[in-house]
């Protein structure tokens, strides 16, 4: 076929309204808008300012009603409890419906907030769609973190409710969420009304009396209850994402724009028809989850498969494949790192021979740059197009694609392609001014954002234009930098932020100075994010003690693993640290970083002309080999 992004681009570059007009013809309204953006508070723009809807109802009721009632909605394949169950559109309206009046019943009002902090089990989705439902606003948090930044997140939220379970389960250890849920609560100000645990086969947790309610005594026993229009600019969920402090932001997702982007993706860009499957493999804490798990699909009229198990362990590296082949599935997304685990486990791609994987057209993967090697092992060992795709939690779905259904361009390995229609990306300096080809700069989108992303943060308009809005005007600013080539695909190379992607998890290396600076014998501290061959990047700590400590290496590191993990959670993949005489600085007492960064990934690195005292470069690579970070040794640094 060929590609009719150019047009489709171009058609929406000269009349956005009419674009995002048409697209939103693909979901229902209550009530249609009175204007397609509302400009009238810019930089604030709202999308379809008047209308009424409901995002729950676009998900199930109108697939019922339009006779898609029998067609599998939601597959949970769960290799960590052997389990595979399925439910269909009209048994999930069912149940959700009963969730939405239990929600009621629990004295949640359209508006209130609801966090969900629960595994990668069905009755996870089941609540969000039951918040939806009555307009209550759910905040998911990731099973992944402590009890510290869920308790940030319920400080913020300020939820009413709290839905949680008695377990996740990770290959080889079971996880008791409740004793963080309640280590939570405690060191939170805000104290949510009520807690609804899952009790799980695995473990069974205890319930504090007058504030726990076993998940089936509350949430099936509910009144069934209808659909609330809700206003289309009202915020459906809000998901907390890593800032450049430890204070992470809160996503805000409108319902209207968000549906009308996400439906018109699941045709345009992943080139999906309703009725077949989609998969994501990530989980419903990450955006990706939440966009193309549970809503992107459902809105669309697709089967999406809840897949509660790892690329590789669960049992083994051909699990993807297997489930490809037993549910049917027509495309599939995850990030780079799972293929590199796979890659790695299964290099000659034995395990992908045995599983015939029949009607599965197109592997999607983002997250994390993909590295062209990966990008070609997929596609040599899985003989489909393999896509890469760039979007951030904010956007809530892709900026740059090779839209497939609108027609595929040519592949370049290393590039997530071109913007997609909606977005007008370029590549700028300091100065706003656009850089030519192949040169880098900070990547920016022209406002207004498309419909589906981000209006603002939670409770902090402020926040929003400090941190997207202020450094360029008239953008947003991505925190990517990257280039252009002459053809026009986009090359996204790095953050220009202390973010860093450890398995295609977004964390705040700043966030994790805060830990390690809290720990009463650190003095200064320093959170670099290295290369690694699986995980793309995990982060290493770089501690200085304070004077007179007389405690050694041995004895400090461990803690200051262990902290992280208590504080951040194991997510942070953090458990290297070395300690060190001095940190290198700039004369005016900025961390070099950047410089740190490329010693340790063994990269030529540039002399800093501010540096405070050059010799502190060549012990802090000493400190990297004590430390096992062998790259180190040749880093070299740059002539001229
Ligand atoms: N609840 C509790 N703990 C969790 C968790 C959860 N939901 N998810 C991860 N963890 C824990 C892991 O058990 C691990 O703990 P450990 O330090 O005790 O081993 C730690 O957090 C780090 O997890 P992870 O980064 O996932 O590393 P891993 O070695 O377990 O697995 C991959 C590595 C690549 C296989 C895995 O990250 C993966 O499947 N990634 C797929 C891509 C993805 O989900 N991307 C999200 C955005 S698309
Ligand atoms: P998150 O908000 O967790 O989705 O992370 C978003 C960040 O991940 C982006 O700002 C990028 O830094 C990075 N990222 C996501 N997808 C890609 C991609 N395809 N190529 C390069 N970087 C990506």
């Amino acid at each position: 076929m060929s590609s009719r992004y150019d047009q489709v681009y171009a058609d929406w570059q000269r009349d956005p309204e009419t674009h995002w007009a048409k697209a939103a013809e693909g979901i229902h309204w209550f009530k249609k808008w009175d204007k397609i953006l509302d400009a009238s508070r810019a930089p604030f723009y709202r999308w379809y300012a008047g209308g009424l809807v409901n995002t729950c109802y676009n998900a199930l009721d109108r697939h019922v009603e339009a006779g898609r009632g029998n067609q599998v909605a939601l597959v949970y394949d769960s290799p960590v409890t052997q389990t595979i169950k399925k439910f269909t559109f009209s048994e999930v309206k069912t149940t959700v419906a009963r969730y939405a009046g239990a929600l009621r019943a629990l004295g949640v009002q359209k508006g209130d907030r609801v966090i969900i902090y629960m595994p990668m089990v069905p009755e996870t989705a089941f609540a969000m769609l039951a918040c939806a439902r009555i307009g209550a606003i759910h905040s998911v948090v990731f099973g992944g973190f402590a009890a510290n930044e869920l308790a940030t997140r319920i400080d913020d939220a300020k939820p009413k409710l709290m839905l949680s379970a008695s377990c996740g389960i990770e290959p080889g250890r079971v996880v008791p969420y409740k004793p963080l849920l309640d280590q939570a609560i405690q060191l939170a100000a805000h104290k949510p009304d009520k807690c609804v645990v899952l009790q799980r086969a695995e473990v069974e947790a205890t319930l504090v009396a007058g504030r726990d309610l076993e998940w089936h005594e509350a949430m099936n026993k509910g009144t069934p209850t209808d659909c609330v229009p809700v206003a289309a600019t009202d915020p459906l969920y809000v998901l907390y994402t890593s800032g450049t402090t430890g204070i992470p932001k809160g996503v805000v997702r409108d319902n209207a724009g968000h549906m009308v982007a996400l439906n018109w993706s699941m045709a345009n860009v992943y080139g999906v028809n309703p009725g077949e499957v989609f998969w994501a493999a990530s989980d419903v804490g990450w955006v990706v989850g939440h966009s193309y798990i549970v809503y992107g699909p459902l809105i669309h009229g697709n089967t999406s498969i809840l897949y509660e198990g790892k690329p590789v362990g669960t049992p083994d590296p051909g699990a993807f494949w297997r489930v490809i082949t037993d549910h049917k599935v027509a495309a599939m997304f995850t990030a780079p790192t799972a293929f590199r685990a796979i890659k790695q486990q299964d290099p000659e791609g034995e395990y992908i021979k045995r599983y015939g994987r029949a009607g599965f057209r197109t592997l999607f993967l983002a997250g994390e740059r993909c590295d062209p090697d990966t990008l070609h092992w997929a596609e040599r060992h899985l003989n489909v197009p393999v896509i890469d795709h760039w979007w951030q939690t904010e956007t809530g779905w892709p900026m740059a694609a090779n839209c497939v259904g609108l027609g595929m361009l040519k592949v370049k390995p290393g590039s997530p392609t071109k913007a997609v229609p909606g977005y007008d990306v370029r590549i700028v300096d300091p100065q706003v001014k656009e850089v030519p080809p192949d040169q880098t700069g900070a990547i920016v989108v022209k406002l207004p954002l498309p419909p589906g992303c981000l209006p603002t943060l939670w409770n902090n308009d402020d926040g929003f234009k400090k941190s997207y809005l202020d450094e360029f005007p008239g953008y947003y600013k991505t925190a990517d930098a990257g280039y252009r080539d002459a053809d026009g695909y986009l090359y996204v190379m790095s953050r220009t932020d202390d973010i860093i992607n450890v398995a295609g998890h977004r964390l705040s290396t700043g966030g994790m100075e805060e830990v390690l600076a809290a720990h009463p014998d650190v003095a200064e501290c320093a959170v670099i994010g290295i290369g690694d061959p699986i995980k793309g990047q995990v982060p290493v700590g770089f501690v200085v003690l304070k004077a007179g400590c007389k405690r050694g290496p041995d004895q400090i590191v461990p803690e200051l693993v262990k902290l992280v993990r208590d504080r951040i959670g194991p997510v942070a993949s953090f458990r290297l640290a070395a300690v060190v005489k001095r940190l290198p600085k700039t004369r005016s007492g900025k961390i070099l970083r950047g410089t740190m960064r490329r010693i340790a990934d063994g990269e030529e690195y540039r002399m800093p002309a501010t540096i405070d005292d050059p010799v502190i470069l060549v012990e802090i690579a000493d400190a990297m080999k004590g430390i096992g970070l062998d790259k180190a040794a040749s880093s070299r640094l740059q002539q001229g």
